[in-house]
């Protein structure tokens, strides 16, 4: 799909991998609404995309709230006359599975997993009515390969992987195509979160940190390349972007 001239949702749009693909997509033409529970950081984007001369739009968005997630896909269209493109990619970090009284794990699977399914179910219905569109979800390395440190986090990247790879037919049923992007570690404000120190084992652990910049590039790509329908982009710092391979029964 050409991006220029389309209109965009990017959940998480206020920080990190989401904001850097707000303002790419926005510099490429296309109208972009910020759907994020961050107002102040929300608004900051909308003011870089409109001062760089773009058109864009905040809608205060809570992705595990279904409503929510329909008003920012109606304040799209209203705001721009149409919706094209969604990037599913608020999310958050952490969880405590073994500690008592834990309950920060079932909000990682509410975030990361279950508002991702809710959002492309109700995208898809509007994607289809309007003639098609592309989605992409964001899901994680985490969802390639186990992690020790963050079994939920894993378990549901891992399930918007394979998610998202169980929809490749909408592709050709409804020109609805989605896609999903694993990257390693990226410099955002979710991994800064754990301090300098957590930062160098991380970048050991993968051989560096990506830029979100890097990533946005890799949506940009599963958003123009009109033959991707179910696929998984990995994006990390020692193999740059690629596709992970089906897995066979
Ligand atoms: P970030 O913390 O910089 O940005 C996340 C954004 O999501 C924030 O603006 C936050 O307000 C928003 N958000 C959180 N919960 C929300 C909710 N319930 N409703 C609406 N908005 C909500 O994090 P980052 O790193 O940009 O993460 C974006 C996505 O990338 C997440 O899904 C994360 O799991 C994934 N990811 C991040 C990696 C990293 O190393 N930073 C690596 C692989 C995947």
């Amino acid at each position: 799909m050409q991006i220029t001239g389309k209109a965009a949702v990017v959940s998480g749009g206020a920080s990190g991998i989401g904001k850097a693909t707000a303002l790419e997509l926005a510099k490429r033409g296309a109208r972009v609404l910020i759907a994020d529970m961050d107002e102040a950081q929300g608004a900051s984007v909308v003011d870089a995309i409109t001062a760089d001369g773009g058109e864009a739009a905040f809608q205060r968005c809570d992705v595990t709230k279904s409503a929510d997630l329909s008003a920012a896909f109606e304040a799209c269209k209203s705001a721009f006359g149409r919706f094209d493109i969604a990037f599913n990619n608020a999310g958050i970090a952490g969880e405590d599975i073994f500690e008592e009284n834990a309950s920060n794990w079932e909000r990682v699977l509410d975030i990361d997993l279950r508002a991702v399914m809710d959002a492309t179910r109700l995208e898809v219905r509007l994607m289809r009515e309007s003639g098609g569109g592309v989605i992409v979800n964001t899901a994680s390395m985490g969802g390639l390969v186990p992690m020790p440190g963050s079994p939920t986090y894993a378990a549901a990247k891992a399930g918007v992987v394979h998610f998202t790879r169980s929809l490749a037919n909408l592709g050709t049923q409804w020109n609805v195509r989605v896609n999903a992007i694993c990257p390693t570690f990226t410099d955002t404000p979710l991994v800064r979160r754990n301090g300098d120190e957590r930062l160098d084992e991380l970048k050991a652990m993968v051989g560096g940190i990506l830029q979100p910049e890097d990533v946005a590039a890799g949506v940009v790509e599963l958003i123009e390349d009109d033959s991707r329908a179910g696929a998984i982009m990995r994006v990390t710092v020692r193999g740059g972007r690629d596709y992970a391979r089906e897995l066979r029964a």
